[in-house]
């Protein structure tokens, strides 16, 4: 194993072996088999703990985005850490229900909420709808009234500022889906206000993720406060300010301001509000708590590049494949293989199955590897491609380890799949 890694919370180096908290990847893969998720309880809770401290004594309320990471033992472990949620699904909604996390502590984003979810997240009675649409907020009205309750609603603003981070997920722009503009924005909570079945409380944005700087944080919250203030003029008193999430971490070699830096940041701009402060990260709390440890299959000599085939796929970790991310990918023990250069691919059928290329690693067929920063935007973005049965998780504390998920069996795969009568009878 190199030495020069910058490795994260809750991963360790033991005499040259990679440990999660007290216990070695070698041991996690020979006891759970790979691909396998492993995240560290620890790393998840201080990464928790910090955005608590950068808020201090400000009237403040953290939702951790669902999306990073949706498994129902780790939205536990939020829950009792005093975690709210953000949610952009009625699946996820019933996620954090089913885990314990309290409704009142829930806000729902997202560009297209069915009638169904609308109903569902009144029913149990969430904080706040993120409202995105003046369609959005004609139909929670609708669906408010039929139900005989009252939905407290926030607008997502789209200040159309540049969060310079991968075009996929830049969000905060005119020209992406979300959100609407401060002219809409009032017109919205203008017929909120004089509904009597709407009830506006916030106002939020997000503008993207991965972000590495401050300012476009800073930029979107003076556009949040002017409009805070428009409205306050008009009579419409708002009570909580939601900044989104965003904050980046070090895959590489990133410098990423700490929690508690944006958080003065923005406390510096909003405290005169006297307004309560929410913040929907995911990436910060899981990505580095988590790896994906994948067994090295084959070593193979192409003429122009050297293969190492590994056992994960872009159906377990999508982040290379789709946005050319970069995650570190190292040994878990000493091998003493001579260090070469790698493509680090996966199975599939795709030449874009790939978790990392020109790596120098030292391996033979065998190895175990871990491939690092994978607890956001892993397993909850795998899929069945290639009918490859998704990968186990696994949660470790100290010297436990716990299965968070068991593996898929193949047979789950086709589980809803039907034989119609003619096709199984062959007529
Ligand atoms: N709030 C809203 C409304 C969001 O859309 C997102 C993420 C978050 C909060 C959390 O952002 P975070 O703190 O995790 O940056 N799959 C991509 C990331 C997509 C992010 C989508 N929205 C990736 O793997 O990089």
């Amino acid at each position: 194993m190199s030495h020069h890694y910058n490795m994260p919370n809750g991963f360790g180096d033991r005499e040259g072996s990679l440990f999660c908290e007290a216990v070695s990847a070698d041991s996690l893969a020979q006891r759970f088999g790979t691909p396998l998720y492993v995240y560290s309880q620890t790393a998840i809770t201080e990464a928790f703990a910090e955005w608590t401290k950068a808020f201090g004594v400000a009237d403040h309320l953290i939702c951790f985005a669902v999306k990073a990471n949706s498994n129902i033992a780790i939205l536990k472990l939020l829950a009792r850490l005093g975690s709210g949620f953000d949610i952009v699904s009625g699946g996820e909604l019933q996620r954090v229900l089913a885990a314990g996390g309290d409704a009142a502590k829930v806000v729902f984003s997202g560009v297209g909420k069915s009638g169904a979810e609308i109903e569902l997240a009144l029913t149990a009675g969430i904080r706040c709808f993120n409202v995105e649409s003046a369609s959005e907020l004609a139909l929670i009205e609708e669906i408010a009234r039929r139900l005989n309750k009252v939905a407290p609603i926030s607008v997502r603003l789209n200040p159309d500022v540049d969060a310079k981070t991968h075009h996929y997920i830049s969000t905060g722009l005119k020209e992406n889906k979300f959100g609407v503009n401060a002219e809409i924005a009032k017109t919205l909570y203008r017929a909120a206000h004089e509904s009597d079945v709407l009830l506006p409380i916030g106002i939020d944005c997000h503008i993207g993720s991965q972000l590495t700087e401050i300012e476009p944080f800073s930029d979107s919250v003076k556009h949040l406060k002017n409009l805070v203030l428009d409205l306050r003029s008009r009579g419409i008193n708002l009570q909580h300010i939601d900044i989104g999430g965003g904050l980046g971490i070090q895959y590489r070699d990133e410098e990423v301001p700490s929690a508690k830096a944006l958080i003065d940041s923005v406390r510096d701009q909003l405290d005169e509000l006297s307004m309560e402060l929410m913040i929907e990260p995911g990436r910060s709390i899981v990505g580095n708590a988590g790896a994906l440890l994948t067994r090295v299959m084959v070593i193979k000599e192409g003429e122009k590049k050297r293969f190492a085939v590994v056992d994960a796929a872009m159906n377990d970790l999508l982040r290379p494949a789709l946005y050319s991310a970069w995650q570190t990918i190292m040994e878990t023990a000493p091998c003493g293989a001579e260090p070469r250069v790698y493509d680090v691919v996966g199975p599939v059928c795709e030449t874009g199955d790939f978790l990392g290329k020109d790596r120098k690693l030292g391996i033979t067929e065998g190895d175990l590897l871990a491939v690092l920063g994978a607890g956001a935007y892993g397993f909850t973005m795998s899929s069945n491609y290639n009918s490859r049965p998704r990968a186990a998780e696994v949660l470790v504390s100290g010297t436990d380890a716990h299965v968070i998920r068991k593996r898929e069996r193949v047979e789950d795969l086709w589980a809803n799949e039907c034989l119609p009568e003619p096709i199984a009878s062959g007529s």
